[in-house]
């Protein structure tokens, strides 16, 4: 048994980060023979894209999908530890399973991801979910077939989570749930402890994958005919900045996976202090860069932006949003934002507010802030009530959803490049996909042969969550 550790989880050092190789043990290769397994994933995409390693892991085990939980032998929970809700999701599915489990206690269930690097949750999942077979950590999951196989033979809860600085495997397989979307993970793990988040405790040191294996992904990618990727770490454009002394970051990358004949490029998130001139540069000159950014800002006011540890002014902030839309015209911007930050006054509230129509997000993501066991954020005095939490946030929305509208309304009239997801759910004969801007924008079609291809698209209403269009033929 190895438990979570956040006092180790938080040491970070200089030592050269790791890289290995992925080999499945050939004595683990038929545990799944016949054996069915669901996934439940919560969280960001870089929880959806370990989904994907996990998943092919089960494959190469002889495990097969199901999207049932009631048909599966193999139940695992792969987890977010972002805000309160995200846990208590977890513990309502966990009694669901309970109950399956109950039926028949011959299942399998396990919880990984960000969770289970938190100790107050692997402790509480020792002492009162006894039940639960196996949890895993972020940095374990190369190791999920000897987990799965211990817990086989001995019939015990095995716990396995490192609380390192984390190492980099490379090979591990991936199932990807897209056959022209994919995620590329360029980075792993954060070094910024903003002081609200609990990510650096879980996800570990920041450390960039070599750029070679990177590149070989991508090209590897384009030869199976992928039309679009995004670009993952938990700070993604602070990419390079561990090794090769900085001198090749994010926006060399950007070019070089631009060369590689990738039509699409998106990554998430990057930090607005990593937000150099070269990568605005890379994002105003590769063809495969999308002009959309998400960006996150967190709070207008810099005495919250101060305590929240986020290393950047409102000016600056500003400016590098300025620096953006004048490299690329016509840029879509989102952001993240939290309110109801310990102590946050009315007025640096409204100094938000006000960022949200200076900066003219198109978009955002809004939270009301929640205290994380074992961030530094968690120990400070609040006078904020929820009531004026829930207050702000719903001022904040409504202010937000200004800009989603606006954002589809500037399209009205004009041609968009659409790459076709699916048909959609807003009525009959309409399919939908997201343009360059990362609008979704619905049209009408019944043409599924379009799912995975990039259609003109001319615009013609908007709404505040959609675009509407017609098909142009070329
Ligand atoms: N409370 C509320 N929101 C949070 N985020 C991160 N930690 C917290 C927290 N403790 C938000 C930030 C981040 C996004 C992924 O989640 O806005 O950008
Ligand atoms: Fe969390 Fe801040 Fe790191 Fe983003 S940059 S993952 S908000 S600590």
């Amino acid at each position: 048994m190895i438990l979570p550790n956040m006092k180790e989880a938080k040491i970070r050092t200089n030592k050269k980060v790791n890289i290995s190789k992925y080999d499945v043990d050939s004595k683990y290769k038929n545990i799944g023979n016949n054996k069915k397994y669901f996934i439940k994933t919560y969280g960001c995409q870089m929880n959806v894209h370990d989904s994907e390693n996990i998943k092919a892991l089960l494959e190469e085990m002889k495990f097969q999908e199901v999207y049932n939980m009631e048909d599966a032998d193999l139940i695992l929970l792969n987890t977010c530890a972002i805000r309160e809700n995200a846990h208590n999701k977890v513990f309502g599915f966990l009694g669901r399973v309970k109950h399956l489990k109950e039926i028949r206690p011959d299942i399998i269930s396990g919880i990984c991801g960000c969770m289970a690097q938190e100790e107050s949750v692997v402790n509480e999942i020792k002492d009162k979910y006894k039940w639960v077979d196996i949890v895993f950590g972020t940095h374990n999951i190369h190791n999920l077939p000897s987990i799965l196989n211990d817990s086989l033979m001995k019939r015990q809860q095995e716990i396995e989570v490192y609380s390192i600085e984390g190492e980099i495997v490379e090979n591990i397989p991936v199932k990807r749930d897209s056959k022209y979307k994919a995620w590329v993970n360029i980075m792993y793990g954060c070094d910024k402890f903003c002081t609200y988040c609990i990510v650096p405790y879980t996800r570990g040191r920041e450390r960039s994958r070599a750029k070679e294996d990177i590149i070989a992904e991508v090209k590897e990618l384009v030869e199976k005919g992928y039309k679009e990727i995004t670009l993952l770490g938990q700070n993604v454009n602070a990419y390079g900045k561990d090794i090769n002394n900085g001198e090749y970051t994010f926006g060399d990358l950007l070019r070089d996976i631009d060369k590689t004949g990738i039509e699409r490029v998106r990554f998430t998130s990057p930090h607005p202090r990593d937000m150099d001139e070269n990568a605005i540069n890379a994002m105003a000159t590769c063809k495969s860069v999308m002009p959309h950014l998400h960006f996150p800002v967190q709070s207008g006011n810099d005495r919250v932006l101060k305590i929240m540890n986020r290393k950047y002014t409102r000016e600056e902030y500003l400016y590098k949003i300025k620096r953006l839309n004048e490299e690329i015209p016509g840029i879509s911007i989102t952001t993240d934002i939290i309110v109801g930050f310990p102590n946050e006054t009315e007025e640096q509230f409204q100094n938000t507010l006000k960022l949200v129509e200076n900066a003219k997000f198109e978009g955002a993501f809004t939270f009301i802030y929640s205290p994380r066991e074992g961030t530094p954020a968690a120990k400070m005095k609040d006078d904020v009530t929820e009531e004026e939490k829930h207050d702000r946030l719903n001022r904040l929305i409504e202010k937000t959803n200004e800009g989603y509208l606006r954002g589809h309304e500037r399209f009205v009239g004009e041609i968009v490049e659409v790459l076709v997801d699916s048909e959609s759910k807003n009525g009959d004969g309409m399919m939908c996909g997201y343009s360059k801007h990362l609008k979704l924008t619905h049209f009408k079609s019944n043409d599924k042969s379009l799912i995975g291809k990039i259609v003109k698209v001319k615009v013609t209403e908007a709404k505040t969550w959609f675009m509407i269009g017609e098909l142009v033929e070329d």
